[in-house]
């Protein structure tokens, strides 16, 4: 795959969701590109991160309708978790995107190459010795698993994600440092699986980016589960014990479990890149741009995980496609960072797009906003799934959605149109106009629109 070096339009450094998505849009747009990495192109989010962590949740999922059959009249046994069967799923659905992506990315505007690189000057990468010289750089570089200081991560009985992803066996008990995404997530899957499982977490509350009403929603879910979380008492220490690990928090209070797994955030990997040496400004490791995702350096711009703001697959690609449309000279429309949807998908699945109400106060003031939540009890395919959840809308008053909240079994599925809604910035009484399908979850937000409209249906005003 290595090539002799040389210059083209775009030099990309990074091979990931940011980094491949601006070569595809470059190439698309008839630009020469080399696209290097020192792994496997698609990066965390194919192999590490998105796609794996998915493909164990849909096996949990599986697990525990197994378990629930009886209550649809289906008789079934669980008869146990075949982990070597799950990662051969896991794996195989890796392995053939990861064929896919090589496939589109075998184009003749587009030089793979395979190695570690660094910026050597403001336009040149070198990797190997060869220098790569770009009339224009983009860096996206990713990030990797965060820990605390003190805390090793040994990869047997302390584990990042990554180690997670890759168990062979179901471990007896486990313990989440951090109640955000990858530690719902692996909490959720865990107890599924039949592990006992508790989550540490600082802050007051899980998932606590996410809207208030929804962080109790899934701590009360999670408690119908069983799967036991401590909050706002800050982790101290662990320690290794005979068959496992013993983690203190604050206080004095002790947990013990077979393994640990540490989900304290990601961090940009921007370390000894010569980012600095070339004169780009670095926040706690951030690459700092402007809104066009530019360094102020050269013809440099970075995206994806190394720029402060959401680590989410979806936005590195979108920023990808700008850059690569930026430099095109399409001049693309600047990316609203709140509307980019979020989604967990933990059993409850959280979905969400726009400003939490808490946001929405802060920023409008809280008398110009207003809020609607629809309980999935109304919603007729949510009770033949047997879920519990809510949609919850925040308006400004006479204005527009600028938040929609969700909580609930697929609730991930219906983010798709209330990103539509907060990105037209719709307002309800437009929604309400629309028709969603009978019966489809996709109602409960129809519903919750006709109800903000003031025109209630299946639902109590
Ligand atoms: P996160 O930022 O979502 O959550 C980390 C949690 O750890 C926070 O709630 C924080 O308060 C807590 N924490 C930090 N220090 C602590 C301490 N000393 N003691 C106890 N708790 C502590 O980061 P996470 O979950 O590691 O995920 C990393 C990134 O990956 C996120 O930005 C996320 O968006 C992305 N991701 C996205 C997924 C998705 O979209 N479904 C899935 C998994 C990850």
């Amino acid at each position: 795959m290595s090539q002799p070096g040389g210059t083209y339009d775009i030099v990309i450094l990074g091979a990931g969701s940011g980094g491949y998505a601006a070569a595809l849009r470059a190439a698309e747009l008839n630009l020469s590109v080399a696209l290097i990495d020192k792994a496997e192109l698609g990066g965390t989010c194919l192999h590490r991160g998105c796609i794996p962590t998915k493909a164990l949740l849909h096996a949990a999922e599986l697990a525990d309708q197994t378990r629930e059959s009886e209550q649809f009249g289906i008789k079934a046994d669980l008869v146990g978790i075949d982990m070597a069967g799950v990662n051969a799923y896991k794996d195989g659905v890796v392995g053939r995107l990861y064929k896919g992506l090589q496939g589109l990315l075998k184009q003749p505007n587009i030089t793979l190459v395979q190695g570690a690189g660094k910026l050597v000057a403001k336009d040149t990468v070198e990797v190997d010795g060869k220098k790569y010289t770009g009339r224009n750089v983009i860096l996206a570089t990713g990030s990797y698993s965060r820990s605390l200081p003190g805390l090793e991560i040994d990869g047997k009985r302390v584990l990042a994600s990554e180690h997670a992803l890759r168990l062979d066996r179901v471990p007896s008990s486990a313990i989440v440092l951090g109640g955000g995404v990858i530690g719902v997530e692996f909490a959720s899957v865990w107890k599924s699986f039949g592990a006992d499982v508790t989550i540490l977490e600082a802050l007051p509350r899980l998932v606590a980016a996410e809207d208030e009403e929804i962080s109790k929603a899934v701590e009360r879910a999670f408690r119908k589960r069983k799967i036991n979380f401590k909050v706002g008492k800050p982790f101290e220490k662990v320690e290794h014990t005979e068959n496992g690990v013993k983690a203190y928090l604050a206080g004095g209070e002790t947990v013990e479990a077979e393994i640990l797994l540490v989900a304290v955030g990601r961090g940009p990997t921007t370390k000894d890149l010569g980012y600095e040496q070339q004169g780009i400004t670095l926040d706690r490791g951030f690459v700092i741009t402007n809104e066009r995702l530019h360094t102020g350096v050269g013809n440099i711009y970075a995206v994806g995980d190394i720029v402060p703001g959401l680590q989410l697959a979806h936005r590195g690609f979108q920023q990808g496609i700008f850059v690569a449309e930026e430099i095109a000279g399409k001049n693309p429309a600047v990316i609203d960072e709140n509307g980019i949807p979020r989604v967990t998908y933990s059993d409850p699945e959280v979905a969400s797009v726009g400003l939490t109400e808490a946001r929405a106060r802060e920023q409008y003031g809280a008398d110009r906003i207003s809020t609607y939540n629809y309980n999935l009890g109304g919603n007729g395919k949510s009770q033949i799934l047997k879920t519990q959840g809510f949609v919850k809308l925040v308006r400004v008053n006479d204005g527009p959605v600028v938040g929609v909240h969700m909580v609930g079994a697929r609730m991930g599925e219906l983010v798709g149109e209330a990103q539509l809604i907060y990105n037209w910035e719709a307002f309800p009484e437009e929604v309400a106009q629309l028709v969603h399908a009978h019966p489809t979850q996709n109602e409960a937000l129809g519903e919750a629109f006709l109800a903000l409209a003031g025109k209630p249906l299946h639902a109590h005003s």
